[in-house]
């Protein structure tokens, strides 16, 4: 179809047909859509027609590039190395981008991060930012770009210019039933990435219970669409497939998330929490240049955490932020709920899981989420785990705390929590962290 006679019915139509759409027809809509001059009842059907019919890898691409050109695309000057973006596909408790980012900025390696909220589930960078008496994640591009330019980091909401076309489709996709389709996804994630000015990224394919795609397959197939699609955008992609069956560390909850953050920071964080820092601040200081091998990488994020630097980066980017740099000293002075209750184990046993989305959902009830776009997140409330999978437990013995404020709120999430819990009496075995590579 030329241009002049492109017709939005008629590619709502061949998309319904199941044909393939050229990239000139991609763009059109993209850039009509943008402009307000395709509705939003076209754009619906022709996202849903996406859903049913699916793109091809041609398609993907066209779709992602209308979308990157839909608004600015940032270019650095004068960074000591590639900025490097880490990409972590949301979970429950996964505060990793916290420590990860200024331990990776503290190694030279400049990281660019245009990060999300909390959405049902699963918990969101910002809203744990926001924790952070004064910190704002709403920059300017201006200020984005001198923060990353002369801190090494930004961590931040998307812009109204960054990809405006991605902030319009994901608002109705999220309404609109349309939000779990892969083409659409790698579009939305990967024209956010190359229009803030990323030249590489780590993945971080959360699968299992608290997953967006709990099955492996379709983690596979995502980790791989999403490498696919970045190399021939230009960017170095790598990553990982990692675990998601129950939270990361101890903590659900924005405050708290914060809080285990600095003890990764400090060295004292949880395994599964530092492991994770390890892994993905290894990889991305690889394909920032900085380090020739994994191992010296996972050596280099260690010097950071040992000698304090990694702490230090992450009060200059609070600071940078109008944030209070002191509470990465004193977490005392983040927000806490006035109240604790304590859930106790029925059984004696091992704990068989902890079902993430089931922890998640119980934290957002408490009102650390969202049940709705409009909700605002109540930064001190959530979950602390005491025992993990395979720990050993007494009947009675108190296995997690439940940081809470209101009493309603409270019998809601602890319906769900309950249901999260299980217990068996043979050890069982924790399934792997890293599950494999991207
Ligand atoms: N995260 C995004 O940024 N976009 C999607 O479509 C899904 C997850």
């Amino acid at each position: 179809m030329k241009r002049e006679t492109m017709d939005p019915v008629a590619i709502i139509e061949a998309k319904r047909d199941g044909r393939q759409l050229s990239s000139a027809e991609i763009d059109f809509v993209i850039r009509g859509y943008t402009r307000g001059d395709i509705s939003d009842y076209q754009m619906t059907a022709l996202l849903m027609a996406i859903c049913f019919r699916g793109m091809d890898p041609d398609e993907t691409l066209a779709l992602t590039r209308s979308m990157i050109t839909s608004g600015e695309k940032i270019e650095f000057r004068g960074l000591p190395a590639l900025p490097v973006d880490k990409h972590s596909t949301g979970g429950v408790g996964d505060k990793i981008t916290l420590s990860l980012v200024p331990l990776v900025a503290a190694c030279g390696v400049p990281v660019p991060m245009l990060s999300g909220r909390s959405l049902r589930h699963s918990g969101g960078t910002l809203d744990k930012l926001e924790s952070i008496p004064g910190f704002r994640t709403d920059l300017s591009l201006e200020e984005y770009r001198r923060g990353v330019e002369s801190i090494g980091a930004v961590i931040m909401g998307q812009t109204e210019e960054l990809a405006p076309a991605d902030r319009k489709m994901y608002a109705l996709r999220d309404a609109t039933g349309t939000v779990p389709c892969l083409p659409l996804i790698i579009g939305s994630i990967l024209s956010k990435k190359v229009a803030g000015g990323a030249k590489a990224l780590v993945l971080d394919v959360k699968c299992g219970l608290g997953a967006f795609m709990p099955e492996l397959e379709k983690a596979r197939a995502l980790g791989r669409s999403l490498k696919g699609t970045g190399v021939v955008l230009g960017l170095q992609v790598s990553g990982f497939i990692t675990n998601m069956d129950q939270p990361i560390g101890r903590f659900v909850g924005n405050a708290l998330e914060v809080r285990e953050a600095i003890e990764v920071l400090q060295g004292q964080g949880p395994p599964d929490a530092t492991e994770l820092t390890l892994t993905l601040g290894a990889e991305m200081l690889l394909l920032g240049g900085v380090v020739s091998s994994r191992e010296d990488g996972r050596q280099r994020i260690h010097q950071a955490i040992e000698s304090g630097a990694g702490r230090q980066k992450l009060k200059d980017i609070i600071e940078n932020q109008g944030g209070d740099p002191n509470v990465a000293d004193n977490p005392d002075l983040l927000p806490r709920a006035d109240k604790i209750h304590e859930f106790d184990s029925p059984e004696t046993g091992f704990v068989a899981g902890w079902n993430a989305r089931l922890v998640g959902l119980a934290s957002m009830r408490l009102g650390a989420g969202r049940l709705h776009r409009a909700h605002t997140p109540d930064p001190a409330v959530g979950i602390e785990l005491l025992r993990k999978v395979g720990d050993s437990v007494d009947k009675g013995e108190t296995v997690a705390r439940v940081h809470y404020r209101d009493r309603g709120r409270l019998n809601t999430a602890l319906q769900l929590f309950s249901e999260a819990f299980s217990i068996t009496p043979a050890r069982p075995k924790p399934p792997p962290l890293i599950i494999e590579e991207i």
